[in-house]
């Protein structure tokens, strides 16, 4: 009778845990970042509550999204790094150029995130190579996330963005709303998998914008990500 208690003692605080994650959930999907950014700093501990409940949500996932934005970023990485190739005179090769990786979130759980609300990034403009958004859109102003992404992109730079297919009431405006932020779109692939779909977009160079791009549409919006009981 001992270990039953403790097993339906265990089950009551899953079943609570997973409540409290779906509320978090919707919460930062419903609101904008703002109320995000004060949600967390009034109560830091509800973000490990909700990072734990996502992980266990990515646990059942056929693939996940993170793996392949980390596979080829990191790829393009190797391909820039090419060392420089090594002569008589100088027989070491080193790489190209120092590369550095910023990562940011809400909450800072590790020395290299900066905590910050992405609408508003720590970074000076056209001076990023390779902006990356994965599962990252939540909050009700993912405009603004978009418009600094590209903002800070240096022109011809690689805006990539996973997400959840669902997420999409029309994949088609998304994209062409998305290049009105002086953007266009390279690669779309929503067909690997059914679950995510992956964006990428370059940055207009200075050469292809005639004029000033016309900004992304107030109005775009993508739905909530909202998880089943289970
Ligand atoms: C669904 S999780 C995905 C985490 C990770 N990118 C991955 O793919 O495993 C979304 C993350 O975005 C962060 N986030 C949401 N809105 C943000 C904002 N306005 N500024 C910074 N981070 C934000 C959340 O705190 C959370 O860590």
């Amino acid at each position: 009778p001992g270990s039953r208690f403790a097993a339906m003692t265990a089950a009551a605080r899953s079943r609570l845990a997973g409540s409290h994650f779906r509320m978090l959930n919707e919460q930062l999907y419903t609101t904008p970042s703002s109320a995000a950014v004060q949600l967390f700093r009034d109560a830091p501990d509800q973000f490990t509550a909700y990072h734990a409940g996502f992980a266990r949500q990515v646990a059942d996932w056929p693939i996940n999204p993170l793996d392949v934005m980390v596979r080829e970023v990191g790829a393009a990485l190797k391909r820039r790094m090419a060392p420089s190739a090594p002569t008589d005179s100088a027989p070491l090769v080193k790489p190209s150029r120092p590369v550095a990786i910023y990562s940011f979130d809400l909450v800072s759980v590790a020395p290299h995130i900066t905590a910050c609300d992405i609408a508003s990034l720590p970074l000076a403009a056209d001076s990023v190579d390779v902006a990356v958004f994965c599962l990252a859109l939540m909050g009700t102003n993912i405009v603004d996330f978009l418009t600094e992404a590209l903002r800070v992109l240096r022109p011809g730079g690689t805006l990539k963005i996973a997400e959840v297919v669902s997420r999409f009431e029309d994949m088609d405006a998304f994209v062409a709303a998305v290049e009105q932020g002086g953007c266009v779109c390279v690669k779309r692939d929503a067909a690997s998998n059914t679950m995510f779909l992956f964006l990428e977009f370059r940055k207009h160079t200075a050469a292809e914008v005639a004029a000033e791009p016309k900004g992304i549409p107030a109005s775009l919006a993508l739905k909530p990500c909202i998880y089943k009981r289970r």
